[in-house]
C-alpha cells in the first residue's frame, strides 16, 4: 500500500473498502450481541481485558472504524454486565507497511491501549488463546506469494503476457486457486491458535460469485489492460519484456462456496454467517479515481519488481488512457465483484473449561426443559 496520507496515499484512496465496513457495521452490531457469550469463563473475570486484531490495517483511517465499530457493540453487550471490560487493539500489517502514519492518526479519543503487531498474517503472530476478537477486512485476497507455477517458462502455467490469472487457461487459474486454499488454511488454523476458545471472528472478503468469469468482469478486464500497459512499454523498450513475463499480481477472489468448503475443511470455527455485503456505490464512475486507487493498491508491487526506475507515472497514465476509452467503466453489467461477509465462533477445545461450561450450560437447559 502506498503510505503517507498524500493524494497517491492508501489513506486518500479507501473510500470502497470504507463503505465495505459500512454495510458490515450493523451486521457485526447485531451477531456479536447474539453471539458474544458474557458469561463464558474466557470472556468474564473480574479484570476482564477483551484483546482485538485488526489484520492487514494498513495505514487507517479505515482500521480505525473497525475497530470503533467492534467496540460499541462489545460495550452495549456489556452493559448490564457487573465487569465492564478494558480494551487491547492490536493493528497487524506486513513489516514495510507505514506504522508512522497509522500510529500519527489514531483517534485521540480512542477507548483503547493500541499496539502495532508486525508481520504476515499468515502464520501465529499471538500467543495461543489470547484474542477475543479477529477483524480482517480487503485483505486476504493477498496470497503469500505468487504460485511458483505460473512464473516459470517451462511449466503449463507460465502465465506470459499476462498480470493475472483474468483471462488466462484454466491452469493459471488452478495454480492461483491452490495457493489461495493453503494460505487461507493457514490463516484459519492461525487465527484458531490465538482466538480464546468462543472467539469471534470477522472477515471481509472480496471474492467472485459462484460461477460468474473474472475475465468479463470489471477488475478482470482493468488487470488485462494494466496487462497491455505493461506490453505497450516493454515494446517502447522502457522495460524489458522478461521481467513484464515474469510479474503477477497476487490477487485470488474466492467464491461463497469455495470458502464455506475451506472453512468447513479447518474444522476450528462454527460459521455464525457468510452473506453478500452491499457493493459501494459507484454512480460516478470516474476513470481518474480508479487509477489513483489501483496505483495506491499496487504501485508499491509494480516498484518492487521493475525497480526504482519504472516509470510508474508513465504506466498509470496509459492505464488512465485506456479506462477512459473502456466501457469497463460505465457498464454495470461488468461489476461482477462482489464482497462477502464471514462471522465466525471458534470451537471449544476439547477438555477446556469452556467445552466444560459449554456442557454445563446444556445440561442445565435440558434440565429446565425436563422440569
Ligand atoms: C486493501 S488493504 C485493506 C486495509 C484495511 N483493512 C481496510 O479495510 O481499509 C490490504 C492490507 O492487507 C495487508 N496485507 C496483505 N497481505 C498481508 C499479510 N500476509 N499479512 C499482513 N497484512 C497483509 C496489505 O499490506 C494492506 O495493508
Amino acid at each position: 500500500m502506498m503510505g503517507g496520507d498524500g493524494p497517491n496515499s492508501y489513506a486518500q484512496n479507501s473510500e470502497y473498502q470504507k463503505q465495505l465496513l459500512v454495510s458490515a457495521e450493523d451486521l457485526i452490531h447485531d451477531l456479536i450481541h447474539e453471539h458474544l457469550d458474557t458469561e463464558n469463563p474466557t470472556f468474564n473475570n473480574s479484570n476482564s481485558t477483551i484483546r482485538i486484531a485488526d489484520f492487514g490495517c494498513s495505514v487507517g483511517p479505515n482500521a480505525f472504524f473497525a475497530v470503533d465499530n467492534i467496540i460499541s457493540a462489545v460495550e452495549d453487550k456489556y452493559k448490564s454486565n457487573q465487569n465492564h471490560p478494558e480494551f487491547q487493539v492490536f493493528f497487524n500489517d506486513l513489516i514495510d507497511n507505514d506504522f508512522n502514519t497509522l500510529f500519527r492518526n489514531l483517534p485521540t479519543s480512542r477507548k483503547y491501549f493500541a499496539s502495532g503487531s508486525p508481520g504476515s498474517f499468515y502464520g501465529r503472530l499471538f500467543p495461543k488463546a489470547t484474542l477475543h476478537f479477529a477483524h480482517c477486512s480487503t485483505a486476504l485476497h493477498w496470497l503469500s506469494r505468487i504460485p511458483v507455477e505460473v512464473t516459470e517458462k517451462n511449466s503449463i502455467a507460465w502465465n506470459k503476457g499476462r498480470v493475472h490469472y483474468s483471462g488466462a487457461g484454466k491452469e493459471v487459474k488452478e495454480a492461483y486457486s491452490s495457493q489461495y486454499k493453503e494460505d487461507f488454511e493457514t490463516f484459519l488454523s492461525a487465527r484458531a491458535d490465538e482466538l480464546v476458545d468462543g472467539g469471534l471472528m470477522v472477515l471481509v472478503i472480496l471474492g467472485f460469485p459462484d460461477g460468474a468469469l473474472l475475465c468479463e468482469s470489471s477488475i478482470g478486464l482493468t488487470f488485462d489492460m494494466l496487462g497491455s500497459c505493461f506490453q505497450e512499454m516493454a515494446k517502447m523498450g522502457k522495460i524489458s519484456e522478461e521481467k513484464v513475463d515474469s510479474f503477477n499480481l497476487p490477487f485470488y477472489y474466492p467464491s461463497p462456496s469455495e470458502l464455506k468448503a475451506m472453512i468447513e475443511a479447518n474444522g476450528l470455527f462454527n460459521i455464525v454467517r457468510i452473506a453478500k455485503l452491499a457493493s459501494p456505490m459507484r454512480a460516478k464512475p470516474d476513470p481518474q479515481i480508479l487509477t489513483s486507487h489501483l496505483k495506491a493498491v499496487i504501485g508499491v508491487l509494480v516498484e518492487e519488481h521493475f525497480g526504482n526506475g519504472m516509470m510508474i507515472e508513465e504506466l498509470f497514465r496509459l492505464q488512465f488512457e485506456k479506462m477512459v476509452e473502456s466501457p469497463v467503466l460505465f457498464d454495470g453489467k461488468l461489476w461482477k465483484e462482489a464482497n462477502y461477509f464471514v462471522f465466525l465462533k471458534r470451537n471449544a477445545r476439547s477438555g477446556s473449561p469452556q467445552q466444560k461450561f459449554q456442557k454445563s450450560k446444556r445440561k442445565t437447559k435440558s434440565s429446565h426443559i425436563m422440569r
